[in-house]
């Protein structure tokens, strides 16, 4: 890669920023003009890119489950936060044929999960511009520090795409990072006879030759990068409206279509009311699932890709239970509305999720919310370290993460007492809808709720590393 200007003139170009920006310079300006190959997060250094925020991709899917094939085009429309020669976007394998910017062919190289894309002519500070990258190849299926896949799943009739943490560059180039959402139309275009199921709404199905059916979906609502999917095969699909007018569309692979499964399912508009008593209104426009049978290996996890959440269809049935059910739907609030700054903000997910579950428990007549956290609490595994600091990025996932998260919820209840705490429920979710928050956000926001110092507590129960004598 060319650099535009001599390293020995870097620091002359700095003192120079100084002086132009006076006392309001932050010290980062970039004077090469250069986006920076991550955002920083301190698990993931490489997720995102620095230099311009995305606002709409469009992503056109060609795909064929003989092959494994896969042809895309993705057109960015973002903006410019500061000079830009040269950008990064995040792509892992796959043949980039050709990248645009603003319609000008774009010089491009590859390094590890970056594609660098340096325009034809700089772009500005604030200017809105768009990239088109024509790619292809067959996209691969990740595994993460943790030992997980994620990214492209091939099915026995499909695929699927799934992309926590970093695993939508597997399928499509972007800002693969929680802190840039966007809204997407993503279009897939496959055989006759199989379907394609994706986040947002179904605007349209079209017949393409005479052998191939598109699907366009829109999400609207802004979604980050890791909450994208696509599901590939054969599908029953069942459209219908809940009682509280919502739209769902659940996609689910015959060979997982099990009466128990279905029974699972059916529960959705009950679990979505019950959840919308106590974090208030859906935050989207339709809901639903996808349950996607995988032959060729397992994913073993399910995901709340946005609107509609993935199962994995190949364990033995049912597929879905209604506990999951209950964690991936919560998670439309608690990770798809209000999403993570950064990867260790996670527990802000998986602890609300995982406090779902014990309330839902309760609800149904299970375990009470105390003995669910008095369980949380005797688990040695939860202690492992503190939620709101994974250790490296392959404790993302682990158990303090959903455990002792809970926890740090379960303890701001006693805290602030229920009448307080459920307010706070209700409130979080409207604070940052559609949006991105940090651990720093949340413990701010709490503050509201209360006249106690909460800084006790969340030193012992987000932060402390010990776990305290008792419950
Ligand atoms: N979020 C998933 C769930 O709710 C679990 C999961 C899958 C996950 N991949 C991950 C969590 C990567 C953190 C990072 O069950
Ligand atoms: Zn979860």
């Amino acid at each position: 890669m060319r650099l535009r200007l001599p390293p020995r003139a870097v620091p002359l170009l700095l003192a120079g920023c100084l002086l132009a920006c006076g006392v309001s310079c932050t010290g980062t300006s970039d004077p090469s003009a250069t986006g920076a190959p991550g955002v920083g997060d301190r698990l993931f250094p490489d997720a995102g890119n620095g230099g311009y925020d995305v606002g709409h991709y469009t992503l056109d899917l060609d795909y064929d489950p003989a092959s494994g094939q896969l042809r895309g085009t993705a057109v960015l429309t973002a903006t410019a936060d500061r000079q830009l020669d040269r950008f990064d976007l995040d792509l892992a394998g796959l043949t980039v044929r050709r990248v645009t910017v603003d319609g000008a062919t774009a010089r491009t190289s590859r390094k590890g999960d970056e594609l660098r894309v340096s325009p034809a002519h700089p772009l500005r500070p604030g200017a809105r511009f768009t990239t088109t990258v024509a790619y292809q190849g067959m996209p691969r299926l990740l595994t993460d520090p943790d030992g997980s896949h994620e990214g492209w799943f091939r099915t026995d009739d499909g695929a699927l795409a799934l992309g926590e943490p970093v695993g939508s560059m597997a399928w499509f180039p972007g800002n693969d990072h929680p802190s840039d959402k966007a809204a997407y139309d993503i279009t897939a275009t496959v055989p006759r006879g199989l379907t394609a199921v994706s986040d947002g709404e179904l605007v349209a199905t079209r017949p393409v030759a005479d052998d191939r059916t598109s699907y366009h979906w829109r999400s609207t609502a802004p979604m980050a990068t890791y909450l994208a999917t696509v599901a590939i095969g054969h599908f029953d699909v069942t459209r219908s409206t809940t009682p509280d007018k919502l739209p769902l569309y659940v996609a689910v692979d015959p060979r997982s279509d099990d009466a128990a499964t279905a029974a699972a399912l059916a529960r959705i508009p009950e679990i979505l009311h019950w959840e919308q008593g106590l974090f208030g209104p859906y935050p989207f426009a339709s809901a639903g699932a996808i349950v996607d049978h995988l032959a060729r290996g397992r994913v073993g996890y399910a995901l709340e890709t946005q609107n509609r959440p993935v199962f994995p269809g190949d364990s033995p049935p049912p597929a879905v239970d209604t506990t999951t059910l209950v964690h991936e739907l919560s998670h439309q609030w608690f990770g798809d509305s209000v999403t993570p700054a950064a990867w260790q903000d996670m527990w802000l997910n998986e602890g609300f999720a995982t406090f779902t579950e014990w309330l839902w428990k309760q609800h149904e007549g299970g375990p009470s919310l105390d003995a669910s956290a008095a369980s949380a609490f005797a688990s040695d595994a939860d202690w492992a370290f503190p939620p709101a600091s994974p250790p490296h990025a392959a404790a993302v996932s682990a158990a303090p993460v959903y455990g002792r998260g809970a926890l740090v919820l379960y303890e701001l209840r006693r805290a602030l007492g229920a009448p307080a705490f459920d307010r706070l429920l209700k409130q979080w979710p409207v604070a940052h809808r559609h949006g991105n928050a940090s651990t720093a956000d949340f413990t701010a926001f709490c503050a509201r709720f209360t006249s106690r110092d909460l800084r006790p507590l969340f030193a012992t129960w987000l932060y402390g590393t010990a776990r305290p004598a008792r419950l």
